[in-house]
């Protein structure tokens, strides 16, 4: 008997559980459910990951303490993976005390062993927020190709990478406000001590052979990078206990709450810690989605390996889910919640529709809708309950026959594919376990096809030739109903509760049930109606559209500028073509030494057109030159108008109530100058 120790990663508790986790999930559940029932010790380990800067955050936004937050949200994604009978051994937090304690036993090892530096670096900070910003809270203009509204890390227009430091007119989505360059001391984990080490263990067959490969890329070049581990506070987290002030960043204690829930498990169940982190005779297998591989195949080894723990004997790796060929999207209703689904539709279709889908290759999966309901309806309604419902009725008097009757070898034969099977399931290739349960189906269906109970149960004396058929017909139902037990918990137990034969164990499906009774057939499961996939559809993109916030993308804008300023009376579409705005290169930016609130700037629009606008902007632009080479919007046949500096021959458009607050538009990348603005 093995023992394993199985995990998933810990879901974020900022956000609630969505059809894309679930691919995660419920990979993993139907993974512990299979070893369980081939006998093996297996416990299912997971957690929330509670903290960082979006905890704090969303709190705030709900106007909660985090404590609370996080509480609220844990309940609600037990909530849902129960709804989706993903069955843990123990379900924790990463903000417990069992987390800080391991935290602080990994942390000691890693200063121990000389691992651990520090450095001076810059980073953004939130005065009115008074929060340091991670790269995703900071928004501003590209320092490469000028185009606005960019992230704090990379330009989603040029592709350009930079730090927030280095963005133009920086503005936290937090505040609003503009942040300040702040200069703090980090913690680093000096991981490239280990570098053969992981070298070798990446490459030692815990990994599947293409996440094996591409994590080869990180050694070919340069020493690993120096991990970041420490965030200055005010940080929802562990603060470092020899480094006052200081806070372990998020991914640190992550991983760690994979052991902090063992521990908890432990506890209630009067086990050693140790048997599972500290001994060779336990597995230890992580479920993870691509997008986390860097932290699981490298900090998280370098970490276990510092301090002595097992090291994983397999990291297990899955793609992303798509929908209809696509991303998720919330506007088009496709990024689905746990809980929506449940509103609509039955868990184990979800279940089987993934598993036809799972393999051990790290591709993404899609969801297509049409192909959902195709293989519900064909497969399990089709061709597995239908075997039950068609012939249990027939012997809920007599019961199994005494002695299994001839079938032709159909028994014998899905026995035999057992192992074949399990091993599938072992290999994570579900899909492949899939198909071969429904070649078993496929020969059981004609079986019960020639054979017609329905027309035997018309004639009296054919009573026990009746018999025979519908024990063969349930027999091989409850085979295959074993064989989808890890996928299709409900459907297992139906089985059991038909036959009064529970299924508790994979060898089941080795000896046929004769002789017992057969209970009043219960309906399994409903065909899958399309109208409900497109209902459930519709209520995911309602309640995107009518969403006051998205937490995760950007704070709720205020009406205060609205207010401010109300919108003009009307106008046709005349009255606007009369204004002709054109793209404009500011070719030069001269401050105007007399003037309060002027810049003078010269404004190209292609060839030898020029214009010379004094724009009122000195006080939010103070550095003009900072102006000169990007592109801006305007007026290009505004009456010059003479001022005291010289002559204005037009205005460049910008927004703001005027003095520091004043934002210069700028057309998105490709823009020409000359180009008119419609
Ligand atoms: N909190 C981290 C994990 C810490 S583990 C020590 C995290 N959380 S998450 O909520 O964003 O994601 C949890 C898991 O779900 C990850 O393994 C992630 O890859 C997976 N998935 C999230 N969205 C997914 C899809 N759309 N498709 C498939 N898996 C997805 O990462
Ligand atoms: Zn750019």
């Amino acid at each position: 008997m093995r023992s394993i120790l199985v995990t998933s990663a810990l879901p974020y508790a900022n956000g609630p559980i969505h059809i894309g986790h679930l691919v995660e999930y419920l990979q993993t559940d139907i993974w512990v459910r299979f070893q369980k029932l081939r006998g093996n010790r297996a416990i299912y380990i997971c957690a929330d990951d509670t903290h960082g800067t979006s905890i704090t955050i969303s709190a705030r936004a709900q106007g909660c303490s985090e404590e609370e937050f996080i509480a609220e949200m844990s309940e609600a994604h037990q909530r849902d993976f129960a709804g989706f009978d993903i069955e843990f051994d123990n379900y924790g937090s990463t903000h417990s005390q069992e987390n800080r304690a391991h935290c602080t036993t990994l942390w000691k090892a890693l200063r121990d062993a000389g691992m651990v530096v520090e450095k001076e670096i810059e980073q953004l900070f939130d005065v009115e927020a008074e929060t340091f910003l991670a790269d995703r809270f900071v928004r501003g203009t590209c320092p490469n190709c000028n185009s606005t509204n960019q992230p704090g890390d990379n330009c989603g227009n040029c592709g350009a990478t930079y730090s927030p430091a280095e963005l133009i007119d920086p503005v936290s989505t937090l505040s609003k406000s503009r942040p300040e360059i702040r200069k703090a001391v980090h913690l680093f984990v000096q991981i490239e001590q280990l570098h053969d080490f992981l070298e070798d263990w990446t490459q030692s067959g815990a990994l599947q052979t293409e996440s094996a490969n591409y994590v080869k890329n990180y050694f070919l070049h340069e020493p690993l990078q120096d991990w970041d581990i420490s965030r200055p506070g005010p940080y929802f987290g562990f603060e470092i206990p020899d480094s006052p002030g200081n806070y372990w960043y998020v991914w640190f204690d992550a991983p760690i709450g994979y052991m902090a829930s063992t521990t908890q498990w432990c506890q209630a169940n009067k086990e050693s810690f140790d048997d599972w982190w500290r001994s060779p005779d336990a597995e230890i297998h992580h479920f993870i989605g691509k997008d986390i591989q860097y932290f699981h195949t490298l900090f998280w080894p370098a970490m276990l390996k510092t301090a002595g723990f097992s090291l994983p004997t397999k990291v297990h790796i899955h793609g992303f889910l798509t929908f209809d060929g696509e991303k998720m999207s919330k506007s088009k209703g496709t990024f689905i919640r746990a809980s929506n689904y449940l509103k609509h539709l039955d868990p184990a279709y979800l279940r089987y529709y993934y598993a036809t889908k799972l393999s051990h290759k790290i591709d993404d999966l899609d969801l297509n809708r049409e192909e959902f309901a195709a293989r519900i309806n064909s497969d399990l309604v089709g061709k597995v309950v239908n075997l039950a419902s068609r012939t249990a009725k027939f012997v809920a008097g007599t019961g199994l026959s005494a002695e299994y009757p001839e079938d032709g070898g159909l028994f014998a034969e899905a026995a035999a594919q057992g192992d074949a099977i399990a091993e599938a399931y072992e290999h994570c290739d579900y899909s492949r376990a899939m198909r071969l349960i429904m070649e078993l189906a496929d020969k059981a269906n004609p079986y019960i096809e020639q054979n017609a109970p329905w027309e035997l149960r018309k004639d009296p004396a054919k009573g026990k030739q009746l018999q025979d058929v519908c024990s063969v017909g349930l027999n091989l139902f409850r085979q295959l109903a074993i064989y989808l037990a890890p996928v299709l918990p409900q459907l297992a137990k139906q089985s059991g509760d038909l036959l009064d034969a529970p299924v508790v164990s994979w060898d089941d499906a080795k000896t046929p049930l004769t002789g017992t009774a057969v209970n009043k057939f219960k309906h399994m499961m409903q065909r899958v109606d399309p109208k409900n996939i497109e209902a459930m559809i519709e209520e995911s993109r309602e309640e995107a559209s009518t969403a006051h916030r998205d937490t995760d993308v950007s704070p709720v804008d205020s009406d205060e500028a609205l207010k401010a300023e109300p919108i003009a009376p009307e106008i046709t579409i005349d009255d606007f073509a009369k204004v002709d705005l054109r793209v404009a290169r500011v070719l030069a930016a001269e401050d105007v030494p007399d003037a309060r609130k002027l810049i003078k700037l010269t404004l190209g629009l292609g060839g030898e057109e020029r214009r010379t606008v004094f724009a009122g902007i000195k006080q939010a632009y103070d550095d003009p030159k900072q102006l000169v080479g990007r592109l801006v919007v305007c007026v290009a046949n505004l009456a010059p108008r003479k001022m005291k500096f010289g002559t204005s021959e037009g205005m460049v458009v910008a927004s703001g109530p005027g003095g520091k607050e004043i934002f210069l538009l700028s057309p998105d990348s490709g823009a020409q100058p000359g180009q008119r603005v419609h």
